[in-house]
């Protein structure tokens, strides 16, 4: 296995980390690595906000209790999807006006535009992670972030084109080995398709949680009957107040972006 697949496999989402700052250089090299992520149209339709006033951050917690090691996070970035500057570019730079010229409709930003944004975000994050694991920096996803949008866009100053996607903490992990074992993954073939999607049969269902389960090992509790256990996620998963929350949020973000 080379270095880069190494850093792979063993990531580990970390929430508990030392009050060791990240250096300038480790801050930097993260960017950079976002910054060099693949990049739809190489238009960079994603911003990002280092959150460094604590003050921010404790806000952060209130508004997403759950998420308390938010305060405590040495580096935090927010990741937006962000068509807001290019729309800022055309402003400036005469588009509207050729556009009556050439005789086409000038548009503004739609449902396509704010997927391809999107994408853009996540893959800037994602490549920000593994860049700060190949450091030895743990991380952690927060995706509270898409729940109370107006508060969001209240506390980031967000124009009407900015849509807060993700964000992402960094720190040297507490226990240096981090959490003690690795969260399972369903089975490959369950993941993937070959040239046509399939859907998952009833019986596959049991299989896919049985292997699931024999990868758990003794860190988490045995799904001694499946549907029970699919139920549970049902209702504390899918059908939470957060994930209420969450949909009506976004549901804003999109009538707002529209
Ligand atoms: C899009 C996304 C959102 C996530 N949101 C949260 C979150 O809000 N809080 C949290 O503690 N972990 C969050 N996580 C981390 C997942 O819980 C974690 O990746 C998952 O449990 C698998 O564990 P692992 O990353 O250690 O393999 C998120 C991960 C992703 C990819």
């Amino acid at each position: 296995m080379n270095p880069t697949l190494d850093v792979i496999e063993k990531r580990k989402s970390v929430r508990t980390y030392t009050a060791e700052p990240l250096t300038k250089e480790e801050r930097d090299a993260i960017l950079r690595a976002a910054f060099r992520a693949p990049t739809s149209g190489a238009m960079m339709l994603y911003s990002i906000i280092v959150i460094e006033d604590q003050a921010i951050k404790e806000r952060l917690v209130e508004i997403c209790p759950q998420q308390s090691f938010i305060a405590k996070t040495p580096y935090l970035l927010l990741f937006l999807a962000d068509y807001q500057r290019w729309m800022d570019i055309y402003a400036y730079s005469g588009v509207e006006a050729r556009c009556k010229e050439l005789g086409i409709p000038f548009r503004s930003p739609q449902a396509g535009d704010l997927m391809l944004a999107c994408s853009d975000a996540l893959v800037a994050a994602q490549t920000a992670v593994i860049a700060a694991e190949s450091m030895g920096i743990g991380s952690c996803y927060i995706s509270d972030i898409l729940k109370q949008y107006e508060l969001h866009q209240e506390l980031f100053a967000l124009p009407r084109y900015v849509l807060p996607i993700t964000m992402v903490s960094f720190g040297h992990p507490a226990s240096p080995k981090g959490p003690r074992k690795q969260l399972p993954r369903f089975g490959r073939r369950f993941i993937t398709h070959t040239d046509r999607y399939k859907r998952i049969s009833q019986e596959e269902v049991g299989e896919m949680f049985q292997l699931f389960e024999e990868q758990s090992g003794a860190d988490r509790q045995p799904a001694r009957d499946t549907e029970k256990f699919v139920q549970e996620n049902y209702l504390h998963k899918f059908n939470s107040t957060l994930m209420s929350e969450m949909n009506r949020s976004v549901n804003e973000m999109l009538k707002n972006w529209a």
